[in-house]
């Protein structure tokens, strides 16, 4: 009899995510008074920029003849896409990084999950609290994380580092030993940034333990202000110790045509093995490459209308963060991020717990979040908003959030 892994028995529910999709979708099959209005995943709603509509449609044309058709794509993505990414997202910043440091993806959620499996499963791993959950369950899946502690329901092989309003949601390097650290700036949940000077500490502790930091950038689009860096690969000494993973769907709306790439430096090397070339040879065995399609598409992000597009597009999220910001913060909210970040994340009214506060917001006004404490322990008592929304359903979610007393 074929025999289960326990790993995934160990998980804890459902997804997030999935778990809030279910509950919306029981609620609105009884037919709700107010229409549902959506701030609970971090999906896009604004349609893809016109260059990048026309690079899809051309490179679909290019799929119906035989002279220009493409069969399997190269497993580390196009060198169109490697080189336009090297050239904008790094060599424009001063970051030194080559094009076979780029292995393109369907997404960074995938590769977020995936690139635990480089590590040997004795690793010891820390995390933000609250965190992006992908990062805790795929250390589950792969036996990393085994015990969990049903008293204070966390997980007791897992170290958390508190990101809380007392240290502005920036965690602290932990005092104990750990081997692979995750993280995300601009921050999902919190929407808080870290300033240069303070993610270069984290790279001289990494490099001073031989811990791997793996950092998500997913959100770098959205940084507005100076001194925040857009990539870790900005601060000194990164590459011999960082791995680095970025996403089209926030910066370019592809969360539904799946695009990103993580960064593997060639230096970054544990026990005298490349982690390169680990990462290349996993690729080989276990991917066929992002579809052409969605590679020229990516490509057009590059190009200066579409870079012009999407700079309206993220104006476009970023207004809306503002709206929700400063509205709730004048109507008596403690509210953080927003500024550099599609995500806002704000003080539960009255002591109310994440989910009790979700349940009102539903049920009372028709309006979904995300209660905090999906994102781990230190998120109970807090919620996140997303900007990604249309802006009149913002603006009308806002209103209604407004109007509530508690
Ligand atoms: C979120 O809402 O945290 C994100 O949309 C999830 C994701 O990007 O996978």
């Amino acid at each position: 009899m074929a025999k289960i892994n326990q790993d995934y028995c160990r998980l804890r529910g459902s997804y997030l995510f999935s778990d809030i999709a279910r509950k919306v979708r029981e609620y609105e099959s009884k037919g709700p008074a107010l229409p549902i209005i959506r701030l609970g995943i971090g999906d896009v709603t604004r349609p893809i920029a016109p260059s990048i509509i026309n690079a899809l449609h051309s490179a679909v044309d290019e799929m119906g003849s035989a002279a220009t058709f493409k069969g399997y794509a190269p497993d580390l993505g196009y060198d169109f896409l490697r080189k336009a990414i090297v050239d904008n997202d790094f060599k424009a910043r001063g970051c030194d990084i080559e094009e076979d440091e780029i292995f393109v993806s369907d997404g960074a959620k995938s590769d977020s999950g995936n690139i635990q499996e480089l590590f040997s499963t004795d690793n010891v791993v820390a995390v933000c609290d609250p965190v992006y959950p992908v990062y805790v369950d795929s250390n589950v899946m792969a036996g990393r994380i085994k015990n969990f502690d049903e008293d204070l329901d966390r997980w007791k092989d897992l170290v958390y580092m508190p990101c809380t309003a007392e240290n502005g949601f920036v965690a602290e390097i932990p005092k104990e030993h750990v081997d692979i650290i995750y993280l995300c700036y601009p921050n999902n949940p919190t929407g808080t940034v870290i300033k240069k000077d303070d993610l270069q500490k984290w790279v001289d502790h990494a490099n001073k333990t031989g811990a791997v930091i793996i950092y998500d950038a997913a959100y770098e689009a959205y940084i507005a202000e100076d001194d925040i860096p857009h990539s870790i690969y900005e601060c000194e000494g990164a590459k011999t110790c960082a791995i680095e993973i970025h996403s089209f769907s926030k910066n370019a709306g592809f969360t539904g045509l799946r695009l990103g790439y993580t960064v593997v430096p060639k230096e970054l090397e544990r026990e005298g093995v490349s982690l390169n070339a680990l990462w290349r040879r996993r690729h080989g065995t276990k991917y066929n490459g992002a579809p052409y399609i969605v590679q020229k598409a990516g490509e057009a992000v590059y190009s200066e209308a579409g870079k012009k597009e999407l700079r309206a597009q993220i104006d476009y999220y970023m207004n809306n963060a503002e709206y929700i910001r400063s509205n709730l913060e004048e109507a008596g909210y403690e509210v953080y991020g927003g500024k550099n970040s599609p995500y806002v994340w704000l003080k539960t009214p009255n002591h109310l717990s994440s989910w009790e506060f979700f349940d009102k917001l539903l049920y009372g006004i028709s309006v979904v979040g995300t209660p905090g404490v999906g994102f781990g322990p230190h998120g109970e008592g807090y919620f996140r908003l997303t900007a990604f929304g249309d802006r009149d359903k913002t603006v009308e979610a806002v209103d209604r959030i407004k109007s509530m007393t508690f």
